[in-house]
Order: structure tokens, then C-alpha cells, then sequence
């Protein structure tokens, strides 16, 4: 088994951020009454890119579960951001899934402190699970000592991907490594009618601008916002956002229109150079009969290279799941190595356990996993997915840069985030 050496950085990365806080009431038994014969999981994960990996593990759950009926209860959405507003009704109204996915780190506190939410410790206990994961992911699924969900993978969002071809037609060898040669060759690119960087809905712009932010302030001042380390009005702070407002400046971002599939479409047909967006990218591409690294290619975002900035995709067990047996036969087909490599290969992601079969990742995923487990390898948390920031403190950043989208204004946004920032700790 190999260990993933990553866990050390991830550890002091997400050290503290599932403090304590409000007190959360302790784990219940779940509210079942209809016996364990069904279980109803919620997600996101629907559509081209976003379902293939989901509809294999639920035939490998049926297998293994045959007495249990799977309802696949996805609402559509890229991030989850239609998904999240449906679940929020949901657990308001008392009427939860007997699962739902959320993001390994800060994205459940809100959830375990309404104690929504059942610890996960005996799961974690029976199934020998302790040893299996980063130490830091743990930590992030942690809150007062109790863990609440279980990961099924590992995502790296601070990519940029291109067609090879479009960058030759235009004489461009190679793409960017800072922020500055990107902006450079968006003159050339515009000259030769190609847009420089396609973008999409709001989420897919904060993964853009959290990307901006790594590569201008590098990873340790980065991880700084969202922990109150970094100061928001300092000089660098204001240059990596006025970058930012110049990376939007060039991008089609006043004409954003569909999901992330779309902005990766102009990108793969090259109307777009560039288009920064998740690895779940790459089994979408490889699904258009694209050849990696030849039709389509990805590097990290400008300047940040050795830095993984991660997220992790989980389940989770709310109070009152009304199946809570089948629910946990879910969470243990998701931790599980099988599992987990019959799923990742094709959500486009790596393993979350440790001792995953590493002949099934080829090609990117091989790529991935060797970065992810590279000791100098730098690891950061996710803005726009969950792993960096509460879900309130993200939900006053999106009302935020919906603005500075609009208005470029830096320093206005810079004073917007600090204070949502002592709002929301
Ligand atoms: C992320 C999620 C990924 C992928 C992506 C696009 O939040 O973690 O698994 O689904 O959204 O929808």
C-alpha cells in the first residue's frame, strides 16, 4: 500500500477547520420505519460528465445489495448549486434522503451544528476506515471529535485545459505558466478571433478567480483568506484581484451561457483557448471521443504548479434518514476499494483510500494520483467546492462577486469578502 505522502500538508492545511463551535447534538439512531429495503440517495450527479461514475456504482451497489432498491435522486446543476437549495428544503422540512453528497471540509458545519447530520465513528470503526484515508481528510470530516461523512474521492480544481491545436494555429507553444503570459496571449489569441478563456455560471468563475488567487499569492496566502490569516486589503491581495478582473475582461463571461459543459465545449472545439475547470473535465472530454494528450490537454492553472487545490466528493448519513440500514450499506460501498475503483475511473477523479488499485488510473488519472502523492506536492482547499469555506461565508462571496463580476471594483470586493468573513467565523 502506498501512503499518500500529500496527507501531511493536507493535515495542517485543514487543521482547526471544523472547530469547535455551536454545540451540535449527539448522533441519533435514524428515524427509519419502513424497513431497510430502498435507499434513496441525493446528488448532483446527472448528465453527460457528471453520471457515468454514479450509474456504475449503483450496479455494483445492486449487486452487492440485491435486496435493496436504489433511488437515484439527482438534481442537476454543475457544484450542486440547484441540488443544495433542493436538499436545504428538504432537511428544513424534515424530509431528508437516506443520503446526500456533500464536499469533504467546511461545506457540512452548518448541517452538524443543526444536527442534521449522524456521526459516522462505529461506520468508521467496523470498517477499518481510520487507516485507509489521509489523516487530513479525516480531520476535515471531523467536528468536536465526531465524524460526519464518507469520501469517495479525490478532485483537483486548479486546472487549465486546452486543445493543443487551437494554440498551434495561432503559434502559441506551449500554455501559460503565470497569469501575466496568460493575458499575454489572450492579444494573440483575440487577433486570430479565438476567445481566451471560456468561463460558465458563477461557481465555474469563483473556481476561476480561486485559481487567479493560488497562482498570484501562492498557496499559503491563499489558504490565508479563508482562515482570516491574509489580509484582504493588502497590496497583493488587490494586484491578484485586479489580475482576476483582468482575466474576466478576457474571457466570454458577459455571454456565459449553459453549465461547465459548455464553456469545455468551446474549448475542445476551439471558438475558446482555455477553460479552467475540475478534473471531472477529463472523462467528459475522453467521452467525446477526444484523445488525451493530443485532442485535448491540461496542465495546472497559471502558477500553480505543485499545488494541488483539492476537493472531496462524500455521503452522508442526515438524522431521520427513514432507511438508515440501507443508507449505511451505501456509505460502505462508497469507502469501499472496490468501490471507489469502480467509480473514480470514470468520475474523472482519484481514490480517496490509500491502498486503491492504481493500475485502473491511466493516462491524467495516473498523473493525478502520482502529484497527489508527491511529498513536495502543496495541498489547498477548494473555494468553490466546499473544501475552504463555510457554506454562509461562500454564499455572501458568490452575492460578492456576482458585483465584482459586473463592476471590476477590487477593493470594493476585497472589503465585501473580509466582512463576510467576521460574519460568518
Ligand atoms: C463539484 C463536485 C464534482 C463535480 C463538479 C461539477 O462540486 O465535487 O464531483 O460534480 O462539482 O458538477
Amino acid at each position: 500500500m502506498r501512503r499518500n505522502s500529500g496527507t501531511a500538508s493536507l493535515a495542517v492545511m485543514l487543521a482547526g477547520v471544523l472547530i469547535a463551535g455551536a454545540a451540535c447534538s449527539s448522533a441519533g439512531s435514524g428515524g427509519g420505519d419502513s424497513g431497510d429495503d430502498r435507499v434513496e440517495v441525493f446528488s448532483w450527479w446527472t448528465g453527460e460528465g457528471e453520471e457515468e461514475g454514479l450509474n456504475a456504482l449503483i450496479d455494483d451497489f445492486k449487486v452487492t445489495n440485491p435486496g435493496i432498491e436504489f433511488i437515484n435522486a439527482t438534481v442537476s446543476g454543475g457544484a450542486g448549486v440547484n441540488a443544495k437549495t433542493v436538499l436545504a428544503t428538504r432537511l428544513e422540512g424534515e424530509d431528508p434522503p437516506d443520503s446526500y453528497q456533500a464536499h469533504a471540509g467546511l461545506e457540512l458545519t452548518s448541517d452538524i451544528k443543526a444536527g442534521r447530520l449522524q456521526a459516522l465513528d462505529e461506520l468508521y470503526d467496523s470498517q477499518g476506515w481510520r487507516s485507509v484515508f489521509p489523516q487530513g481528510l479525516l480531520d476535515a470530516m471531523t467536528y468536536e471529535g465526531k465524524i460526519y461523512s464518507v469520501p469517495v474521492n479525490i478532485h483537483r480544481a486548479n486546472l487549465i485545459w486546452y486543445n493543443p491545436k487551437t494554440l498551434a494555429s495561432v503559434g502559441i507553444a506551449e500554455p501559460p505558466k503565470t497569469w501575466s503570459e496568460l493575458l499575454a496571449q489572450a492579444t494573440i489569441l483575440r487577433s486570430g478571433g479565438i476567445t481566451p478563456i471560456a468561463v460558465g455560471p458563477l461557481w465555474t468563475q469563483k473556481q476561476l478567480l480561486e485559481t487567479v488567487l493560488i497562482g498570484e499569492l501562492g498557496a499559503g496566502q491563499y489558504t490565508g483568506l479563508w482562515n482570516g490569516t491574509t489580509d484582504w486589503a493588502s497590496p497583493q491581495v488587490i494586484y491578484a484581484l485586479t489580475t482576476a478582473a483582468r482575466v474576466f475582461a478576457v474571457s466570454d463571461i458577459t455571454n456565459a451561457s449553459g453549465d461547465w459543459q459548455n464553456a469545455m465545449d468551446k474549448t475542445l472545439a476551439g471558438t475558446a483557448a482555455y477553460n479552467v475547470m475540475g478534473d471531472w473535465a477529463y472523462t467528459y472530454n475522453l467521452g467525446k471521443n477526444l484523445k488525451y494528450p493530443t485532442d485535448f490537454a491540461v496542465t495546472a492553472s497559471p502558477g500553480s504548479s505543485g499545488v494541488y487545490d483539492f476537493l472531496s466528493d462524500a455521503f452522508t448519513l442526515p438524522k431521520g434518514a427513514p432507511h438508515p440500514g440501507a443508507a449505511q450499506q451505501w456509505l460502505i460501498e462508497c469507502g469501499s476499494t472496490r468501490g471507489q475503483d469502480i467509480f473514480n475511473p470514470l468520475k474523472g477523479s482519484i481514490p480517496a483510500r490509500t491502498d486503491a488499485d492504481r493500475s485502473k488510473y491511466t493516462d491524467y488519472l495516473a498523473e493525478a494520483l502520482e502529484e497527489w502523492g508527491r511529498d513536495t506536492t502543496i495541498i489547498v482547499g477548494s473555494l468553490a467546492h466546499g473544501a475552504a469555506a463555510s457554506t454562509e461565508f461562500n454564499e455572501k462571496i458568490d452575492t460578492a462577486l456576482t458585483a465584482f463580476v459586473a463592476d471590476a471594483d477590487a477593493q470594493a470586493f476585497a472589503k465585501a469578502v473580509a466582512k463576510a468573513y467576521q460574519e460568518t467565523r
